[in-house]
């Protein structure tokens, strides 16, 4: 039963190949979850084909959105607020979210709450503990972007550094497709890590002031296979696999640490699909000691959904930050800080 108290936010995420919704009870408790992916589809194309995605959107979201009241057993009036996320992502992927979330709270006459995808990753970890509260150090890693940010509150994110090319999530998808795994490859060079060795060095990924780098680590990749082919040399896929997730995962933890020792943080999240990561995830588990706390978001929570966007739309909501009907997608959408790049 929905107590007074409660506040209950319908999200709606769709800014890339994920068409998702979900129902969040006061920012942390998750009532449902429904993510229906579209891999299956774009993998046949070796990535996401933007056209291709807001289609399937289009045919998706509102049998998701259904679900997802249906599976928390809430009904649309017992809702307080629609949240979707806005940016960053495929404009026309985007488009589809917002423009159902403005029907729909049109409709029902629900307030609207823009989400900035990037900040709904960072509250997947809310999810995960509720008793997590800001001021915190968050690394970043998803396919489109890479930072530290310094969470000051519920809705301040600050960038501290950021890549200054690629994003270490597309840097693990483009390593997978010139070793031949499919899409996306983040998962396959994860798990074929596991039975290599990082015997190959490769250089670091944190520039000389402070920001990531990996456009230098791919091509480095790309040479050491091309190098072996024409010296007609067997390597193994798994050592490299194994070399270059040390080299795009030990920068970021590297940063990661230099970032709390300067600040003096005592607790530090990751958020985005490279959270994922089990290499990633066993570094992280070994900077936990006596004063400093670590947070991972459960796997599930990791990747995009729509329960982390509801999350993010808690607090904008308790703030009374509503967006209107003119809301539209913003595909380049960045956190306070990030370095524009691409
Ligand atoms: O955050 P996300 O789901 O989407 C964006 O907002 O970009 O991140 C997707 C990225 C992809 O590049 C995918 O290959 C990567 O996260 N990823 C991983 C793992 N699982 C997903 N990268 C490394 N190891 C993983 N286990
Ligand atoms: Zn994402």
């Amino acid at each position: 039963m929905k107590k007074p108290s409660d506040i209950y936010i319908l999200g709606i995420e769709s800014s890339c190949d994920e068409t998702a919704a979900a129902v969040v009870k006061n920012g942390r408790e998750i009532l449902s979850n429904v993510v229906l992916s579209q891999i299956d589809i774009h993998r046949l194309f070796g990535g996401v084909v933007p056209e291709i995605a807001s289609r399937n959107h289009v045919q998706a979201v509102d049998v998701v959105t259904k679900r997802a009241l249906s599976e928390a057993k809430v009904s649309l009036d017992a809702v307080d607020a629609v949240a979707v996320t806005y940016g960053a992502g495929l404009v026309g992927a985007l488009l589809v979210g917002v423009s159902y979330a403005k029907g729909l709270a049109q409709a029902t006459g629900k307030p609207l709450v823009a989400v900035n995808h990037i900040e709904g990753h960072v509250c997947a970890n809310y999810l995960t503990y509720p008793d997590l509260a800001p001021p915190y150090i968050c690394l970043l890693t998803s396919g489109g972007h890479t930072a530290i940010v310094n969470v000051r509150d519920y809705e301040q994110y600050d960038v501290v550094c950021s890549t200054v090319d690629d994003a270490v999530g597309e840097a693990f998808d483009k390593v997978a497709r010139v070793l031949g795994l499919p899409y996306p490859g983040g998962p396959q060079i994860d798990r074929l890590a596991r039975q290599g060795k990082p015997v190959y060095p490769f250089h670091s990924v944190v520039t000389s002031n402070g920001n990531f780098s990996y456009s230098g680590l791919k091509t480095a990749v790309i040479n050491l296979l091309h190098n072996a082919e024409q010296r007609g040399e067997k390597i193994s896929s798994a050592d490299v696999a194994a070399s270059f997730t040390c080299a795009a995962i030990d920068g970021l933890v590297d940063r990661l640490k230099r970032e709390v020792v300067s600040t003096d943080a005592h607790i530090v999240a990751v958020a985005g699909g490279v959270a994922a990561n089990s290499y990633l995830r066993s570094r992280l588990a070994d900077m936990e000691r006596c004063g400093l706390r670590v947070c991972m978001p459960q796997l599930s929570l990791c990747g995009d959904n729509a329960a982390m966007i509801a999350s993010r739309g808690y607090f904008g909501y308790i703030n009374d930050r509503f967006a209107d009907l003119t809301l539209n997608a913003c595909p380049t959408l960045k956190l306070r800080g990030e370095k524009p790049h691409h």
